[in-house]
């Protein structure tokens, strides 16, 4: 353990003053106490660690729940003698493991020198810690000691030599605990992790409802909300990114939980590669969710002395509804996940030449949108996909990372500055893990790819994945893109990956059963690099847009394009599911051009740019093709961003209405303070002779008032909470509406 905490960061030992995390020794309790929610377990006379509650704060020991009978079928250890009412297969647990006699689903397989499959870990001893331990080369979520502790627990398995530590983080202010575990192979042979996860909650009792986010390529994150009931629900990644189908959070909540009240809990996996989250009840009605690593394809060797860290997954829990289940996250997300300059400050507002040109572009064309760009009061150029080798079309020259200056017209410096020259900002795309077959790479190291032998490797967009997991081919696809960033004033990265992993294989390991989790460590690395020599540029994650929208990427990219599907429409649901579980200061999220290029959808700009105000917002069209007028109501929209971008950065946001079932998509910003609250509407349907719809605020203070700027009517608080504001003007396909209050 010593050694573990030698590499962990921001901790230091406790030596006096309030603690959150609490040792009794009578009892053998840890209680993890934060501002409303207490997370308790209990070493038991065997040294099994069980998890006796989590849920709304309370004080006092809790292992009065636990009740023991006499089980058929549910086997018992050893050391219980002849007390068949001892069960793994019954009681809660902190970190089951494959072999003790519990039948529900592990966290922890591992396969042992001798060939033998199973493993035992009981208590050996522990730390409480001031400040919130950090993980050697994965993402995990920071505090300093004034906001975080954390508590280590030892554990062993007498016979193999194998010890867990059990990390726990605390956020008490935010009502957050993580969990992550370093795996240490003490023992004297090679060992495999056939089984890894960071977090299970068993549920004692309860009927919960499972809320999962799944989707597709342009329609990420929809939203389903099912009973857990008998038989596993599992879902998860098998494509080596944490995927557009499946996002890696688990939500459970009580049957009656809404938005605004009710318990619930969150379970939100710190990782951008293959997950699993599996949610079941038992044989007792008992609950266990899991979460973290997939077991398939996974076997990840161990040689004696080696540690493996699991990454980490962060738990939530309130017993005030869905909105606040999401506050939660979000401000943990905000502030202790997202790193770097732009961390919590204004982002440009950005012309990204996507949807704008394609590949079809030249310095001239470039030059000219930037122009138009900073006609409107923009502050960014991005120069998409197209810039390289000789990319004319996606089937080819990935991994050519050298400008195409012939397109260009001259180097990638002298566009820069001359876009700079207009007051500008120039950011650049880059898909770092993907390579072309049609490339001079290629070519030079056709033995980087992930294949099969013998086979031909499966293309998906015609291209194929670099192998991540070889520090060698890391380092070189590193220097290449510093060459390209040194070229000039590159203030922005977007940093893309347009397939799944399939044929995962490395030439460079016997053990395939670590490729998955090694490329992820490849790419954790070379993010890390990345953002350390350029602190001042501002990464943005995409992966076909929000295919690895994930706490993970957050970490490097403070920002992440939410979905490749732009049309308005689409992207308030598509926005509405992410909202659950990200803040919208990291919804990369544009205007782009009608009819819109994945629905063919006519939608008003007006309604285009409220859509993109719930996120980063920028545009992403050609503004030669618009109107004077339509100009002019751009240049609006980018001061009433400018106006409303601290509130919607850092405003508490609420979900107004399901966009899945009402007609109205609507939601509000409300500041800290309560001091303004911006409301946005857009109706996603037209009918004749419309009844009215009244849109109920949440969130604010009661027994105040409230004015609307431009209207300038009063509101009482309770007025806007109870009565609403009725939503009677709409007119036309998809109307839009923005309502500004003050506090007065
Ligand atoms: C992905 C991204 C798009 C764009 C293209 C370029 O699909 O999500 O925004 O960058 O790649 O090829």
């Amino acid at each position: 353990m010593a050694e573990f905490a030698k590499r962990t960061f921001y901790l230091t030992y406790y030596i006096g003053g309030t603690m959150s995390i609490i040792y009794s020794e009578k009892e053998k309790t840890f209680t993890l106490h934060t501002e409303n929610t207490t997370y308790q377990m209990q070493v038991d006379k065997y040294g099994f660690l069980l998890h006796l509650y989590y849920g709304r704060r309370t004080e006092g020991c809790m292992d009065y729940l636990l009740r023991y009978a006499d089980r058929g079928f549910s086997g018992n250890p050893y050391d219980a003698g002849a007390d068949r009412t001892y069960s793994m297969d019954a009681l809660p647990q902190e970190l089951p493991c494959q072999g003790t006699g519990d039948y529900r689903s592990p966290a922890v397989i591992i396969k042992n020198a001798d060939g033998s499959y199973g493993c035992d870990f009981r208590y050996k001893s522990h730390r409480i810690l001031k400040g919130k331990y950090g993980i050697p080369g994965l993402p995990a979520v920071y505090g300093d000691g004034d906001t975080a502790e954390t508590l280590e627990i030892l554990m062993e398995d007498s016979v193999t030599d194998i010890q867990v530590t059990l990390l726990y983080g605390l956020l008490p202010g935010l009502d957050i605990v993580t969990r992550s575990a370093a795996i240490q192979n003490l023992g004297s042979g090679k060992i495999y992790l056939e089984k890894a996860q960071a977090a299970c909650l068993d549920w004692l009792s309860g009927d919960l409802d499972l809320i999962s986010f799944y989707g597709r390529h342009t329609m990420e994150r929809n939203v389903q909300r099912i009973p857990v009931s008998h038989g596993a629900h599992v879902i998860g990644s098998r494509r080596g990114t944490s995927s557009h189908q499946y996002n890696p959070m688990l939500i459970l909540a009580e049957h009656e939980t809404t938005e605004d009240a009710g318990g619930c809990y969150a379970l939100s996996f710190v990782y951008s590669g293959s997950f699993k989250g599996e949610v079941e009840k038992d044989q007792y009605n008992q609950t266990r969710a899991l979460l973290g690593l997939t077991d398939e394809l996974f076997s990840y060797p161990l040689e004696r002395g080696e540690t493996f860290y699991v990454p980490e997954v962060v738990l939530t829990y309130t017993n005030q509804g869905l909105s606040r289940l999401s506050h939660n996250l979000h401000k943990c997300f905000r502030l202790h996940l997202c790193r770097g300059k732009y961390k919590d400050c204004p982002r440009p507002i950005l012309l990204n030449s996507w949807e704008a040109s394609y590949f079809d572009f030249s310095g001239d064309s470039l030059y000219a949108l930037a122009k138009e760009a900073a006609d409107l009061n923009m502050e960014m150029l991005v120069l998409d996909d197209g810039w390289f080798g000789h990319r004319s079309d996606d089937n080819r020259a990935l991994g050519d990372w050298f400008v195409n200056e012939e397109k260009l017209g001259g180097s990638l410096g002298s566009l820069i500055q001359k876009i700079n020259g207009l007051g500008l900002k120039f950011g650049i795309w880059l898909e770092p893990e993907s390579i072309s077959e049609d490339s001079r790479l290629y070519k030079e190291h056709p033995d980087w790819v992930m294949a099969l032998p013998g086979r031909n490797p499966v293309r998906a967009r015609n291209q194929l994945v670099l192998d991540f997991s070889r520090p060698e081919v890391v380092d070189y696809i590193f220097e290449q893109v510093c060459k390209v960033m040194d070229q000039g004033n590159i203030e922005y990265v977007k940093w893309d990956m347009n397939r799944s992993l399939s044929d995962c294989y490395s030439r460079n390991t016997k053990d395939q059963g670590r490729v998955f989790h090694d490329y992820m460590l490849g790419l954790y690395d070379f993010l890390e690099r990345l953002i350390k020599r350029y602190p001042d540029m501002l990464l943005e994650g995409c992966s076909g847009g929000g295919g690895r929208f994930d706490p993970g990427m957050l970490y490097y990219s403070p920002q992440i394009w939410c979905s490749d599907n732009t049309d308005a429409l689409d992207r308030v649901r598509i926005q509405y599911g992410t909202s659950f579980g990200y803040p919208v200061s990291t919804v990369g999220s544009h205007v782009s051009a009608v009819p819109n290029h994945q629905t063919g959808r006519i939608t008003p700009l007006h309604t285009r740019s409220i859509t993109a105000m719930a996120g980063t917002f920028g545009y992403e069209l050609n503004p030669e093709t618009l109107t004077e007028a339509e100009k002019e109501e751009v240049r609006k929209q980018i001061r009433d961003f400018r106006k409303y971008e601290p509130l919607i950065r850092s405003g508490l946001y609420y979900r107004l209405t399901d966009p899945f079932r009402e007609l109205p998509a609507a939601w509000e910003f409300l500041a800290e303070d309560a001091s303004e609250v911006l409301v946005s509407v857009v109706m996603q349907e037209m009918h004749g002779n419309m009844p009215v719809m009244y849109l109920r605020l949440k969130g604010l203070p009661e027994g105040c008032f409230y004015q609307e700027q431009q209207s300038g009517q009063i509101f009482a608080s309770d007025a806007l909470m109870g009565g609403g504001i009725p939503l009677s003007d709409q007119f036309g396909d998809y109307a839009a509406f923005q309502f500004y209050f003050k506090k007065i």
